[in-house]
């Protein structure tokens, strides 16, 4: 890139200094699990010629949720700050450098493309950038492999359900939340501290104040957790039903709806078609018209939830991770029923 120096418009430019500046999200409920990978992930960005960072994994199984508290985590390692730029809303992969540049608040000047500007407003900041939900933008891929190569002190996260594909990309697969090994339930507490069994607790308290794990329902709700694989937002989605369906009853639905999708197609990854039926069955759990919404949604976007697109992405990952995990001996954690 030709150096030329660039102007930065003024009230939303990015900050110079100490001062570390930030736009993240912030969440009205704690982050439940994922200690391990905070701290994988924190060092990992931290490392030197860590430049691009990609989060992949299907809808709904944490990834911004994660990067959002590790970017928090990394704030004050970054002198010029970090800066989230949420690209749901934006479905043209030409869009994705503006959108990046409003959020830094960089303008469009005359004699240079916006991408130059970028690249000149960034070039001696040491800034992470967060870049959420690339999944629909991923022709937009070699625009931001050249901010990164001009840019040397710049690093990006980006939350995507396939990966961006560039060289010096670090894909880092997101999993389901652990789930409790039911051949030997821990009870109480012990059971409470399961982070896919804490997220149903939480959403379910949230929605009926006396709701408590008990050893009645602490079977049902550990199943169902077990069923749902670990997926947190199809465990928020399961937990919401509470108010209408105690734990076994919400279960025995869940389990019926499983048993028969079994016969379905057999060519199909078997993973896959548990997140299909998961998803499928939490799409379900909706009323008419959320559905119709969710319909709406993944109609308007072809990237919805529910979207089938989802699962051929996702399949991919679960292969590529199952074979890496039997290539280094790796047992699962997360499915231990499956060791
Ligand atoms: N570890 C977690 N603790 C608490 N809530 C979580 C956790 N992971 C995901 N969630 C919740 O589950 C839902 C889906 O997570 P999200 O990060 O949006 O998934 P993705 O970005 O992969 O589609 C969100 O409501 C999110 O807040
Ligand atoms: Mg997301």
């Amino acid at each position: 890139m030709q150096q030329k120096s660039v102007a930065l418009s003024t009230e939303r430019a990015i900050p110079t200094g100490q001062v570390s500046k930030t736009n993240l999200p912030v969440f009205l409920t704690p982050l439940l699990g994922r200690e391990h990978e905070l701290v994988e992930l924190s060092i990992l960005l931290q490392r030197p010629g860590m430049r691009l960072m990609t989060l992949t994994g299907p809808g709904g199984v944490g990834k911004t949720r994660l990067g959002v508290e590790v970017a928090r985590a990394l704030q004050d390692r970054f002198a010029d700050g970090v800066y989230f730029v949420p690209l749901a809303p934006v479905s043209d992969p030409d869009q994705v450098i503006p959108t990046i540049a409003k959020t830094l608040g960089v303008r469009e000047a005359a004699d240079l493309s916006l991408l130059e500007q970028l690249q000149a407003a960034l070039l001696d900041r040491h800034l992470l950038l967060f870049l959420d939900n690339f999944e629909q933008v991923v022709p937009a891929a070699p625009r931001i492999a050249a901010l990164v190569a001009a840019c040397p002190r710049l690093s990006i996260l980006v939350t995507s359900r396939a990966a961006l594909r560039l060289s010096g990309e670090y894909d880092f697969a997101v999993l389901p939340l652990p789930t409790p090994n039911l051949a030997q339930l821990p009870v109480g507490e012990y059971l409470a501290q399961n982070a896919a069994v804490a997220l149903f607790l939480a959403r379910a308290e949230a929605i009926n104040s006396s709701f408590r794990l008990t050893p009645t329902n602490a079977y049902a709700i550990a199943e169902t957790c077990v069923r749902l694989d670990g997926l947190p937002l199809a465990i928020e989605l399961a937990a919401v039903r509470i108010k209408l369906l105690p734990p076994q009853a919400l279960l025995k639905r869940l389990s019926h709806r499983l048993d028969l999708l079994t016969g379905g197609a057999q060519d199909l990854p078997a993973r896959q078609q548990t997140l299909r039926n998961t998803l499928q069955w939490s799409y379900d759990l909706l009323s008419a018209e959320e559905q119709r919404g969710a319909t709406i949604c993944s109609a308007r976007k072809s990237r919805g939830f529910f979207a089938g697109s989802l699962f051929s992405s996702a399949a991919g990952r679960w292969k590529r991770w199952k074979r890496s995990a039997t290539t280094t001996g790796q047992k699962s954690r997360y499915w231990p029923w499956k060791k």
